[in-house]
């Protein structure tokens, strides 16, 4: 596709920022705290502040902006109706695009954008109503009720879905992986975030930009396509024959390898452990023997190793989600790092233009239309 020699930006600096740091030696650090602690300490609401903001809140500053984040959760009658258009079999990704766009119309952006972070909580608020809301109405004929004793972004996601009050360790496992999957660095859907920021354009069509650049399978539609390939087998054995024959077709395995990281990803361990701990039946310890089984097969084979996303898969199968809402969950917790970038983008911000280097025809004359072949 033209890149060879620019092979996908890798390895290049593209600019700066204070949000996050990955690898170059350093652990993974949000606003400098360790990943880590906040996956065992912390709240995604308190690290979506963290991000947002700059700084953990204090108990006030947690409680005003947990009741923005409740706020946030009816939908307006035009949104409904946009929601009940969209087909009942589209991909739940083009919802979750769509809605964020037609947010835009119905309460665009103030143009000196001095509520662009009320609108990023706006969003997180309200992912979970939109996605829910057009999922039970579709599929049961529904309209939920966005009203909920759930104070947590988690607990009201896995409430909605299920129509019942959520199991406090689910709660506690998707809180984790709202933490792990909130902010990357420069990853792809944040660097095309942060292009539309630099234009100037307003923060849905930078936040929409993220959400069409997270939907492909090599970026965040990999822990769905991850959840495919593991339902593809039946035992252990069964899945390690099958991966060494992928291998053995330079096939790409998804939830497999990083562009940054080396030989891990630091977010993984923590996410498989609340696999293994959400594995509770028969059922489920299969499942996660055959991703271990996965796993090992091509680390043995190629020294590759999972990324975030091939443990949140078996992770949130565990918890009752339908594998097509996956990336839509990733889309509510890294809305908090777009966010960030954006507006640390606006901050100082200078058009993102690159240049390229000239690979085709040099000038030729032009061919009448009746002149050609
Ligand atoms: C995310 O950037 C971020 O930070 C993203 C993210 C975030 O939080 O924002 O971390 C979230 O997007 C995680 C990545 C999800 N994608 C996948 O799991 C898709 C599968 N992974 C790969 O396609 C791949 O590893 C990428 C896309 C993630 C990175 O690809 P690169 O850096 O372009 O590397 P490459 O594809 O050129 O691979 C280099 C070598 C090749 O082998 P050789 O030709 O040199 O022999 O490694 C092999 C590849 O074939 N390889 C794989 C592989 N990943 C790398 N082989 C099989 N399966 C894989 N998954």
């Amino acid at each position: 596709m033209g890149n060879s020699k620019t092979g996908g930006l890798a390895g290049v600096s593209a600019g700066s920022t204070s949000v996050c740091t990955v690898g170059n030696g350093h652990d993974l650090l949000y606003r400098g705290y360790n990943v880590k602690d906040l996956a065992r300490l912390s709240t995604f609401e308190e690290v979506s502040f963290l991000l947002i903001y700059g700084e953990l809140p204090n108990e006030q500053e947690l409680k005003e902006y947990k009741q923005k984040l409740i706020e946030a959760r009816p939908l307006d009658e035009n949104l409904k109706q946009v929601l009940k258009c969209i087909p009942k079999d589209s991909n739940p990704m083009d919802l979750m695009r769509t809605a964020c766009s037609a947010l835009g119309c119905i309460e665009p952006e103030k143009e000196d954008f001095s509520d662009q972070d009320d609108i990023l909580i706006k969003l997180m608020g309200k992912f979970s109503s939109i996605l829910l809301y057009w999922y039970h109405y579709h599929h049961s004929n529904k309209e939920i009720s966005t009203t909920s004793d759930e104070d947590t972004i988690a607990g009201y996601f896995l409430e909605k879905l299920h129509n019942k009050k959520a199991d406090e360790f689910h709660i506690k496992s998707m809180q984790i992986s709202l933490i792990l999957y909130a902010e990357h660095e420069f990853n792809a859907s944040t660097f095309a975030a942060r292009i539309a920021a630099s234009t100037l354009s307003d923060i849905y069509s930078a936040i929409t930009t993220g959400i069409g650049v997270l939907r492909g399978p090599l970026h965040g539609g990999a822990n769905e396509a991850a959840m495919k390939l593991i339902s593809n087998y039946s035992n252990p054995q069964e899945a390690k024959n099958g991966i060494l024959e992928k291998l053995k077709n330079k096939d790409k395995i998804m939830g497999f390898g990083h562009r940054v990281y080396v030989d891990n990803d630091p977010r993984s361990p923590i996410i498989k452990e609340c696999s293994s701990s959400l594995a509770k039946n028969d059922e489920q310890k299969n499942i996660f023997a055959i991703s271990e089984a996965i796993e090992k097969t091509i680390w043995d084979e190629k020294k590759i190793f999972p990324n975030l996303d091939f443990y949140s898969a078996s992770s949130y199968n565990f918890m009752g989600i339908p594998t097509n809402f996956f990336t839509p969950l990733f889309i509510i917790s890294r809305t908090s790092g777009w966010g960030a970038h954006i507006i640390e983008q606006r901050a100082d911000n200078k058009l993102i233009r690159p240049s390229a280097e000239y690979t085709g025809l040099s000038e030729r004359k032009y061919i009448d239309l009746e002149k050609r072949k």
